[in-house]
Parts: C-alpha cells; sequence; structure tokens
C-alpha cells in the first residue's frame, strides 16, 4: 500500500514538473500528428506514467519503461487500457508484438547515447509496418532559443541533449521519410522541443 502510494507520488511529481513548462502541451501535440484511428496498435517506449493516454482513442496500446515507479503507477490508472512493461522494449518483445502502426518515442532519445538511440531506431523500425509512423519529442538545444526555454532545456536531466541536426541524423539512418519542427517555446509552452515524424523505415526496403 505505501509503496503504491510513492509510486504515485513520484508519477504525480513528474507529471506537474510537465504540466508547469507546458511539456504536456507538447505531448498533445506528438498525439495528433501521430493521428491514431481506434483498434490501432500503438508501441510507447519511455511511456513514463503515460498520463496522455486520455488523448488517445480506444487502441491496442503497448507502453514500457525501466522506470518500475511510473508503470506501477501507469498500471493503477490505465491497467484496463493499455499493456505495460516495466522492461526496456527489446527484440523478443519486438518478436511477439509487432507489428504497430504508430510508436511513441516522447522525451526518450535525450536519455539515450548515439549507440543506444541508433540500435533502438533500428528495432522500432524494424516494428512497424510500412505504413507506420514514428513520433519522437526531445529537449534540443539550438540557435535562436530563447533565453527561458534555453534555462529549461540545460535543467532536463537528459545526459544527451542534442542540436535538432544530431538527432535528425540519427533517425535518418533508419527512416526515409523525415519531418521535423520546434515545439514550444511560446507562453504557453515555455519548454521547446524538438519532434520528428519518422516513416518509411529503411529495414522495409531494404
Ligand atoms: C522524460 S520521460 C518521458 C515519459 C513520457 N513518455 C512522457 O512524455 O511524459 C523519459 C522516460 O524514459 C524512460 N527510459 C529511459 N531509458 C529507457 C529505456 N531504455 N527504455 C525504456 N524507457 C526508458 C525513463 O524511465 C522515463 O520514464
Amino acid at each position: 500500500m505505501i509503496s503504491t502510494w510513492m509510486d504515485r507520488g513520484h508519477a504525480a511529481l513528474y507529471v506537474l514538473s510537465q504540466r508547469m513548462v507546458g511539456a504536456d502541451l507538447a505531448r498533445r501535440t506528438c498525439l495528433e500528428a501521430l493521428a491514431p484511428r481506434p483498434g490501432d496498435r500503438i508501441l510507447d517506449i519511455g511511456c513514463g506514467p503515460a498520463y496522455y493516454l486520455d488523448h488517445l482513442p480506444a487502441c491496442d496500446y503497448h507502453g514500457f519503461d525501466t522506470d518500475r515507479r511510473h508503470i506501477a503507477s501507469a498500471r493503477a490508472r490505465y491497467g484496463d487500457r493499455g499493456h505495460f512493461y516495466d522492461e526496456p522494449y527489446g527484440p523478443e518483445h519486438a518478436e511477439r508484438l509487432a507489428p504497430f502502426d504508430g510508436v511513441l518515442l516522447l522525451g526518450l532519445l535525450h536519455h539515450l547515447d548515439d549507440e543506444q538511440a541508433s540500435s533502438l531506431l533500428a528495432l522500432v523500425a524494424r516494428s512497424i509496418r510500412p505504413t507506420g509512423r514514428v513520433i519522437t519529442l526531445d529537449t534540443a538545444l539550438y540557435e535562436g532559443q530563447s533565453r527561458l526555454a534555453r534555462l529549461i532545456a540545460k535543467n532536463d536531466r537528459g545526459d544527451f541533449i542534442r542540436p535538432p541536426r544530431a538527432f535528425r541524423r540519427l533517425a535518418s539512418e533508419h527512416f526515409a521519410s523525415i519531418e521535423d519542427r520546434i515545439v514550444g517555446d511560446t507562453p504557453r509552452m515555455l519548454a521547446s522541443h524538438y519532434m520528428m515524424e519518422l516513416s518509411s523505415p529503411v529495414s522495409a526496403s531494404a
């Protein structure tokens, strides 16, 4: 019982920190870009407490996170709406669960070094249907960013905050089509994020 409260407290603090800088609105922008249809198979890697699940239609949702407390909180709140795994997404999961129509990597790649990010993107490219899409969203540093957004980015816990071109280069090894944009750095969304929409997995045509 006590551990359930602590798990929920941990997740609640995370969600509050997201709302304070408008990062929750950036997540909504990502869901709008993915535009899943009811029944779609959705993979969410680094799902955290999955607090944005209310904004998805009824999908066949699979959320993975290495933080046990986040997964416990997600299961407690959304256990009837999705499948949650407190482990990294690996080839054995791909074998069992793929193909997916859509994949969310929200706030994940800036926690992974280049080798980890590239191997995960390769696995994701093999895990989606040829028509599937992947949405990524990450804290980034770039020229022209406001001082406040830069300050928020510098306080992010990710160890691999990159300029947009570095995220794009990693994705281009595995996806032939990349659409990207900056989300946020506005009065309603103080934090700025770099978002990519990836499609045409290279493994599908290789
Ligand atoms: C910034 S949070 C994002 C959570 C959620 N997607 C969101 O947008 O609110 C990043 C999450 O990635 C998880 N994470 C880090 N490395 C991971 C990995 N290799 N596999 C799965 N999850 C990972 C962390 O535990 C953390 O919950």
